[in-house]
């Protein structure tokens, strides 16, 4: 079981415009050609903040044009502070505040099943759970522009000696660069070396 923040993210570290706009993102690749299919195999449980829940309700769920169903099966929390709305049909567990014991709920949602915890976003939210300890992975995929300001993609500052150990890189086309690292605990033994190329 591996805690994963999954993303999407300007060349500058950005998810999302100022005023949480996507349309960024959507002309540089066909998601169906990305790792997103084979990731979502491995996903047990999801966690994500209000901004970002708000963005799929206003754009899936109330879509203009008539809208969608809730698009995952597995349970989701969302972190927020306030009343939000909810989905009909939808596992959509509402949770503010330590992110220590939510992550406990969610390890006991996957029951052994082997899958995984995504942290869709935003970064703040990716941030506390990498406070407590308990953030594994990071796969963002670079797109290939820049937004100037926006929501970040990780405010914090990881910088001690290896913490981050960059484990795969790929390409998607012109548009995407993805990029995989492992998040190391402090003091981790180091690594053996690796060819050229990862
Ligand atoms: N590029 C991509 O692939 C990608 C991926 C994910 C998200 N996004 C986009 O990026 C943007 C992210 O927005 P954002 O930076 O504002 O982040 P966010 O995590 O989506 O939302 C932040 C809000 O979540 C609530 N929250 C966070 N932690 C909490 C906690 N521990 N307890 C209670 N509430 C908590 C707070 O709001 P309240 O308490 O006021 O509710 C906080 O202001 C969105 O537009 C989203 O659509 C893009």
């Amino acid at each position: 079981m591996r805690t994963q923040y999954y993303t999407a993210a300007s060349l500058d570290g950005f998810l999302a415009t100022e005023d949480h706009s996507l349309e960024w993102l959507f002309p540089l690749v066909d998601i169906q050609d990305t790792s997103l299919p084979q990731f979502m195999e491995g996903v047990g449980a999801l966690a994500m903040g209000s901004s970002t829940y708000e963005w799929m309700l206003r754009h899936v769920i109330h879509a203009p044009g008539g809208g969608s169903p809730w698009p995952y099966a597995q349970p989701t929390w969302v972190f927020s502070s306030r009343k939000r709305e909810a989905v009909p049909d939808a596992d959509i567990r509402f949770v503010q505040g330590d992110v220590r014991p939510v992550h406990e709920a969610m390890r006991g949602a996957l029951q052994g099943s082997g899958r995984n915890i995504w942290l869709v976003g935003g970064g703040e939210l990716v941030g506390q759970f990498f406070d407590a300890g308990l953030l594994d992975e990071i796969i963002v995929q670079v797109g290939s522009v820049t937004l100037g300001s926006g929501a970040p993609l990780l405010p914090r500052r990881i910088a001690l000696p290896r913490r981050l150990e960059l484990t795969q890189v790929r390409r998607f086309g012109p548009g995407m660069a993805e990029l995989r690292y492992d998040v190391l605990r402090e003091g981790a033994p180091p690594a053996a070396p690796k060819g050229a190329g990862a």
